[in-house]
C-alpha cells in the first residue's frame, strides 16, 4: 500500500487488520481482575481504563506504520496529523493536509467491558476528502466482524464465512424492537429517561445495548429495527453508521438534519419516518438544565 492510495477496500483491509489486533488485546484480558479504571472524561461515570488506551495504541501504531501520512481522530488521543510524507513529484513534501482521516473507537462499550459483558467493540471508519467510505466494528466476545465500503454493501464475518447484511423493512413502531443509549451527563439522562417513559408503552421493546457501534450493526443485521441515541460522538457512529447505511438503512438526524453528536437514529425508510415524527414531538434534544452528578 503506497501512501497515497485512497482506493476503500484497500483502507478496509487495514481497518480490519487494526481491528482485530486490538480486539485480540481486549480479549486477551478474561476478566479475573477488573481493569483498572485510570482516569474518568465527561463526568465520573464515562470511565477509561488502561485498555482503551492501549488498544489506541495498537491501532494508531499499526496505521502510521502503513500510512505515515494519515490524520488520525481517535477518542482518547484526540486528532493527530501524520508526518509529512514525499508527494511522489521529486519536488519535495507533500504540504496539503492528508486526504485520509482514520475515525477510532479503540473500545466502544467501556462500561461493559468493565463488568465483563460482551458487548463490546473496536470501531475504526476510514474518511476520504471528509466522507466516510470504509468502516469496521469489530466485536470479540461473539467473534464477529461488522464491515462496509461506501456503495458495496455490509458485511458480517463469522467463522470464515461473510454474511451480506440487510436491515429490517416495513416495520411499524408498534412492532418494532428500538435500541438507545444514554449519555454519561446526569441532565442529560434526565431528558434520555422521559423520552423513554414516552416511547416505549408505544413500542415493541427498548433494549439499551451499551455499544452505540455494536447497536448500529444490529440494526445493520436486522437483530434490531431501529437505533436512536442522543449525544453520541463521531467516533461511536461513523463505522456503525456507514454498515448500517449500506444495509438498508436510514441514518441521519431527527426533521431531515444528518446525524451528528446531537442525534443519531438509523432504521429501515418507513420505520425512520415514524420515529423521526414520534421523538421530534418530544424535543428530545436537549438536556435538563442541571446536572447533578
Ligand atoms: C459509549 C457507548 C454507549 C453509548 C454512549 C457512548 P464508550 O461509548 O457507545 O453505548 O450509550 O453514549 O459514549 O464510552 O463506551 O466508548
Ligand atoms: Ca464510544
Ligand atoms: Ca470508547
Amino acid at each position: 500500500m503506497t501512501p497515497g492510495d485512497e482506493d476503500a477496500e484497500t483502507l478496509l483491509r487495514l481497518a480490519v487488520d487494526a481491528a482485530s489486533e486490538a480486539g485480540a488485546l481486549l480479549a486477551s484480558w478474561r476478566g479475573e481482575a477488573r481493569p483498572e479504571v485510570i482516569d474518568t472524561k465527561s463526568s465520573p461515570t464515562d470511565v477509561v481504563t488502561e485498555m482503551d488506551r492501549r488498544s489506541e495504541a495498537v491501532i494508531t501504531e499499526r496505521i502510521r506504520k502503513t500510512r505515515p501520512g494519515d490524520t488520525v481522530l481517535g477518542e482518547e488521543g484526540g486528532q493527530t496529523a501524520g508526518t509529512a510524507v514525499p508527494d511522489g513529484t521529486g519536488t519535495g513534501d507533500r504540504s496539503a493536509p492528508a486526504r485520509v482521516r482514520w475515525v477510532v473507537d479503540p473500545l466502544d462499550g467501556t462500561v461493559n467491558y468493565l463488568y465483563g459483558l460482551p458487548d463490546w467493540a473496536v470501531s475504526i471508519a476510514a474518511e476520504v476528502d471528509g466522507v466516510v467510505v470504509a468502516g469496521v466494528v469489530e466485536v470479540p466476545r461473539f467473534g464477529e466482524t461488522f464491515t462496509a465500503v461506501a456503495g458495496q454493501g455490509a458485511w458480517l464475518h463469522r467463522g470464515g464465512t461473510a454474511i451480506a447484511l440487510r436491515c429490517t423493512l416495513g416495520v411499524a413502531l408498534g412492532r418494532a424492537l428500538v435500541g438507545t443509549g444514554f449519555g454519561y451527563d446526569s441532565g442529560r439522562r434526565q431528558v434520555q429517561g422521559e423520552i423513554i417513559a414516552q416511547l416505549l408503552p408505544q413500542v415493541r421493546d427498548i433494549r439499551r445495548g451499551g455499544s452505540a457501534a455494536v447497536d448500529l450493526c444490529s440494526v445493520a443485521a436486522g437483530r434490531m429495527d431501529a437505533f436512536f441515541e442522543r449525544g453520541l460522538n463521531y467516533w461511536d457512529y461513523a463505522a456503525g453508521g456507514l454498515i448500517a447505511r449500506e444495509a438498508g438503512a436510514v441514518v441521519g438526524g431527527l426533521g431531515g438534519q444528518l446525524e451528528s453528536t446531537s442525534m443519531a437514529v438509523a432504521a429501515g425508510p418507513e420505520l425512520y419516518r415514524q420515529l423521526d415524527n414520534f421523538l421530534s414531538r418530544l424535543n428530545p434534544e436537549r438536556d435538563a438544565p442541571r446536572s447533578q452528578q
